[in-house]
């Protein structure tokens, strides 16, 4: 190896353990919406996980999907003068004032998962997926298998005012725009959860001659997947066959549904949103290196030749 390579290789090994080390310093408050899906118990685990292998002091708040208590914990935090704090904020609106409190007391806030309506100088940075291309993702998958066939969609949204809903029914739209044959015939929220799903989607088989007409339903997230996919089978149909079921997330269980047969696509967002924001607010603590504002992880489609059941078992250590 030659000398300069070395000195590089030195210096690259320095830069990440002083990294390491800025952040082991650091104590991070987390408020998190709930438990409300399989993938947000798996992104709470991950943080956790995140934190302990970095030496993080997190101070974790479960906001049991209630904005006021997330606004709550974030004065918490800030009345404790943490380092930094980490929120995936419920809905869109009403973050301006906690956050111009935390800028006025200079704590960095990272948003996880979801976005905020307001001024983007309220945070240092936002991880999140594409929101709107996991709903085209979907929606292109759709388009895709149906072809010519006329196709009547059910569509369970997630919970309303908050960004994935709105940005993935958004997505969705825009790719069967211009297919005349696949059409959004009822829409309706189930607020991430599995009970909800299942709850909403036995609704719809009823209003539409018990399944019958029904070719396809989209959900916002695999928890609700799965829950329609009980009511579909409750109601004697084959999920899956006789109503296609396309969602987001890759949860374990919808991996495995998929695996019987039952579930025909989903969106992966991966649940580290934790790496990417302890790796930026490191950087920014040691040197004031700002980081982009969007942070934008990946949305890859999964079908059935994805070999379902090994996804379903190399996500089980994740905590969903
Ligand atoms: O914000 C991400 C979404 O929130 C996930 O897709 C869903 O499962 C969760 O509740």
């Amino acid at each position: 190896m030659s000398i300069l390579k070395k000195l590089a290789l030195a210096a690259g090994i320095a830069t990440a353990l002083s990294s390491a080390a800025m952040a082991a310093d650091m104590t991070v408050g987390f408020s998190q919406i709930g438990s409300e899906s399989g993938w947000r118990a798996a992104e709470t685990s991950v943080t956790k996980q995140q934190a302990e292998s970095r030496g993080i002091n997190l101070k974790f708040a479960d906001a049991q999907q209630k904005q006021e208590n997330q606004i709550k914990a974030i004065r918490g935090f800030i009345a404790q003068g943490v380092d930094a704090i980490l929120v995936a904020p419920v809905v869109a609106t009403g973050w301006e004032d906690v956050l111009s409190e935390a800028k006025e007391a200079k704590i960095p806030v990272v948003l996880l998962d979801r976005g905020i309506d307001g001024p983007q100088d309220l945070y240092l940075t936002s991880v999140a997926s594409d929101q709107v291309k996991e709903g085209k993702v979907a929606g292109d998958w759709l388009v895709g298998t149906v072809k010519d066939k006329d196709c009547r969609v059910v569509e369970l949204q997630g919970t309303v005012g908050s960004t994935p809903a709105i940005n993935r029914k958004k997505g969705f739209e825009e790719a069967i725009a211009g297919h005349s044959n696949i059409s959004i015939v009822r829409s309706q929220t189930g607020d991430f959860t599995r009970s909800k799903g299942k709850e909403v989607m036995e609704g719809f088989l009823k209003a539409e001659n018990g399944g019958k007409n029904i070719c396809a339903v989209y959900a916002h997230n695999d928890d609700m997947a799965v829950g329609a996919i009980q009511a579909i089978k409750d109601a004697g149909l084959k999920p899956g066959t006789d109503i296609l079921v396309v969602s987001i997330d890759g949860v374990p269980d919808l991996f495995s549904a998929m695996a019987a047969g039952e579930a025909n696509a989903t969106v992966e967002l991966t649940p580290n949103m934790a790496g990417p924001a302890f790796d930026a607010l490191a950087a920014y603590k040691k040197d004031g290196t700002v980081p982009p504002k969007f942070i934008i992880t990946e949305s890859k489609l999964y079908t059935p030749a994805d070999d379902p059941k090994g996804e379903a078992e190399r996500r089980k250590s994740l905590g969903y």
